[in-house]
């Protein structure tokens, strides 16, 4: 089985010196449980702390991550970062499809097949994040919403390409909210995924990593790793802190 992972998603918080001191923090914290089996960490720091944060977790275990990237190497895209410049930057991860880059940004699954195809390009992993809103839930569309996301999204796919892909299921409603979806509900969701992929890629379908977010907090952590096909946490808020973060990561150190 695949380790866990646990990614901390700083989204727009921090500057270089308190996203390179958090950095040191988790390092610190990751070599002081040296030994004991736990989750692979990754960090996603805004766009301005990245090189900063590279240079904290130089030599540990600990992956970089961006939040979202361009669908082009260059070109005439003001604001935009292109995967290949990530990549030079020494993230081995980008965070694709967010719910804020959906909904407030209003980004498409045709966008984010496109940031996606790019990234694996790059040669770098993308985390595919997925979920459905609260009204999509109370009118019984989370599997519709979800199954469309997946498949625009992964469509196209280069060979073996979902290898280098995680899913991160995150019900809108829950992210930021402190109110996260209850373990039964992500089981349910988490397998519809599985079922999903399994269809799409055979055997490499089996094998991807499905992470769950939305308000993951050390209270909640445990039961939530202890949930069926939950291979880590994407976590917000509460990875903003070494104290709230860590116990999060080791909720996996008996899977
Ligand atoms: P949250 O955010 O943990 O603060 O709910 C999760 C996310 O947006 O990835």
């Amino acid at each position: 089985m695949n380790t866990p992972l646990v990614v901390g998603n700083w989204k727009m918080h921090g500057s270089q010196a308190e996203c390179a001191a958090l950095a040191r923090q988790i390092v610190r914290a990751l070599g002081k449980q040296r030994g004991q089996s736990s989750a692979s960490v990754v960090i996603a720091p805004p766009f301005t702390a990245l090189t900063a944060a590279a240079r904290a977790i130089k030599n540990s275990s600990v992956g970089l991550a961006a939040q979202n990237c361009h669908w082009e190497e260059r070109g005439a895209f003001t604001g935009e970062v292109s995967p290949v410049m990530l990549s030079e930057l020494g993230c081995g991860y980008v965070i694709l499809g967010h719910s804020e880059r959906r909904h407030i940004f209003h980004e498409t699954d045709l966008e984010i097949q496109k940031r996606l195809g790019a990234a694996l390009r790059a040669g770098m992993r993308a985390i595919l994040c997925v979920g459905e809103t609260l009204d999509e839930r109370q009118s019984g569309q989370t599997f519709k919403v979800i199954g469309q996301q997946l498949r625009i999204a992964l469509k196209g796919m280069v060979k073996d390409g979902i290898n280098q892909v995680e899913i991160a299921y995150e019900p809108v409603w829950a992210i930021g909210t402190g109110q996260n979806a209850t373990s039964t509900q992500v089981a349910q969701v988490h397998k519809r995924i599985r079922q999903a992929l399994v269809k799409a890629f055979g055997s490499d379908g089996e094998t991807v990593r499905i992470l769950y977010g939305g308000s993951v907090k050390p209270e909640n952590a445990k039961e939530l790793a202890d949930t069926p096909d939950v291979a880590g946490f994407l976590v917000g808020g509460a990875s903003l802190k070494v104290e709230t973060f860590m116990p999060i990561v080791r909720a996996f150190s008996h899977k």
